[in-house]
């Protein structure tokens, strides 16, 4: 398994651009599903989580042209339903396959998702949503069968779950309501930029959703969608990620197709920290704008909790926490969406930082400096957390099982090395290490 080497305490400058968003691509893909129509993504980013959903569309009889940047998608064959366990296991996110094949194909088969790192992640919600359109809903052999053999019918549903909405139970009611008959309201929808992607591609392909963006979806179901050509937006996580970068080694970056507008809770406690995010380009479309990341010498601690859209993301709190490390005085991190997502805590203390947590809350208490160690990720961002604590310490750190961060962030060393890092990728095979060329990865876990 790849691991990487990484010599801290190197300034970063430069200049680097956000790719396409890995979670907005996924269910955008699964669309491909909703029509007979060809789907030309573009902006598509180069990651493991995009091959293994273009083997589960080609499984479901998709023809899928390229894997990344632009990759176009028709359906052949209408007969296949099943999502079968061995790509379920290895990506989560196949679940979005479910409201686009029960609607067009009135049947779905989908292998129950298992356990994930950072704790349990249900699907009730996605399965009520399904069944207030009017399918059955069985279990049958760790499969999930659904059906609906007289179509989907419109309905008013609370989509609202324990810790708030849910992003793909929103994605997969919206595209079934999309083809159902009549109106759908989805109360208590996700707000998040990657589900307005989603309703602004169907959009395109002649669906007719109002209000995404917000928490009331009003969809007006159409008798069938056609073909669309579309550019994924940015993605945020990464831009939060590399803007984490610039801070922790006190760097001047520059970050193209940066989606400010769908950052401003981030922004927000980057302000509070002493981290500036200046926009210097794309007043006019802020979700590509471009903007310069410097920081205060002196930074400062903070609180943040995690919310859904618009509050701070969960996917941004362990890059966070290794910013905090830094910040003189005492940071309260709290975690309302997984409660369980700490696993990076422990790794960062074997660096020698300061974090005490009691459940879903962690007490950072920063300003002793990071010391290289060798750690070991455990999920997609909790490895990132440990590449950016590892280029702000000192001396060298060993970040081992890097396959879960090829699985989100396309060849993260060499965008931070274009800025000055010194990262290498170290391929380790029985005992012997030999270094290897970016991008091989084998996504063995299921954590996004
Ligand atoms: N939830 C339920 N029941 C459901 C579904 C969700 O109780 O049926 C709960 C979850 O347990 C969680 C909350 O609702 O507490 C939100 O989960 P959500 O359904 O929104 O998560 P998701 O759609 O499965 C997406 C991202 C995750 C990201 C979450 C939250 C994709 C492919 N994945 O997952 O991304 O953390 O939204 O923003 O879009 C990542 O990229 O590292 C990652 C994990």
């Amino acid at each position: 398994m790849d691991s990487f080497r990484i010599q801290g305490g190197r300034r970063l400058a430069g200049r680097i651009q956000i790719e396409g968003s890995k979670n907005a691509t996924l269910p955008l893909m699964a669309a491909a599903l909703c029509t007979d129509g060809e789907i030309t993504l573009r902006n598509v980013p180069c990651l493991s989580d995009i091959s293994n959903m273009a083997r589960l569309l080609r499984a479901l009889g998709v023809q899928v042209d390229g894997d990344c940047g632009t990759v176009k998608m028709r359906v052949m064959d209408h007969n296949k339903v099943h999502a079968h366990y061995d790509i379920v296991k290895t990506m989560r996110a196949s679940i979005c396959v479910l409201g686009p094949l029960l609607a067009r194909r009135r049947r779905a088969v989908i292998a129950m998702p298992g356990g994930c790192a950072f704790g349990s992640r249900p699907i009730d919600l996605h399965l009520r949503g399904m069944q207030a359109l009017g399918a059955k809903v069985e279990l049958s052999g760790g499969d999930i069968i659904v059906t609906a053999p007289d179509g989907l019918k419109g309905t008013t549903i609370f989509l609202g779950g324990p810790n708030g909405s849910t992003v793909l139970g929103t994605a997969n009611v919206m595209c079934a309501a999309a083809l159902a008959k009549g109106r759908t309201v989805i109360e208590c929808a996700a707000c998040e930029p990657e589900v307005v992607d989603l309703a602004n591609l169907l959009n395109k392909m002649g669906a007719r959703i109002e209000g995404a963006g917000g928490p009331r979806l009003v969809i007006h179901g159409v008798e069938q969608l056609g073909s669309a050509d579309h550019t994924v937006i940015p993605d945020r996580i990464v831009a939060g990620t590399y803007a984490v970068a610039a801070a922790v080694t006190n760097g001047d970056v520059i970050l193209e197709e940066f989606p400010y507008d769908g950052m401003l809770a981030v922004i927000d406690r980057f302000n509070e920290i002493g981290v500036h995010c200046e926009l210097i380009e794309g007043h006019d479309d802020p979700m590509h704008g471009v903007v310069r990341i410097t920081s205060e010498r002196l930074l400062h601690p903070t609180q943040i909790t995690t919310q859904p859209h618009p509050g701070f993301p969960t996917d941004l709190q362990a890059q966070f926490m290794t910013l905090l490390c830094f910040a003189v005085g005492n940071s309260i991190v709290t975690e309302k969406i997984y409660p369980e997502r700490f696993m990076h805590v422990a790794e960062l203390a074997r660096m020698g930082a300061q974090i005490h947590r009691q459940g879903p809350t962690c007490v950072v208490t920063g300003g002793t400096p990071l010391r290289g160690a060798p750690v070991m990720a455990s999920d997609l961002r909790a490895s990132a957390c440990l590449v950016l604590a590892g280029l702000a310490a000192e001396g060298e750190t060993n970040v081992s099982r890097i396959y879960h961060l090829d699985r989100g962030y396309s060849r993260m060393e060499e965008q931070l090395n274009v800025l000055g890092a010194k990262i290498e990728r170290v391929r380790e095979e029985s005992g012997s290490k030999i270094a290897a060329p970016a991008g091989e990865a084998v996504a063995v876990s299921s954590d996004a």
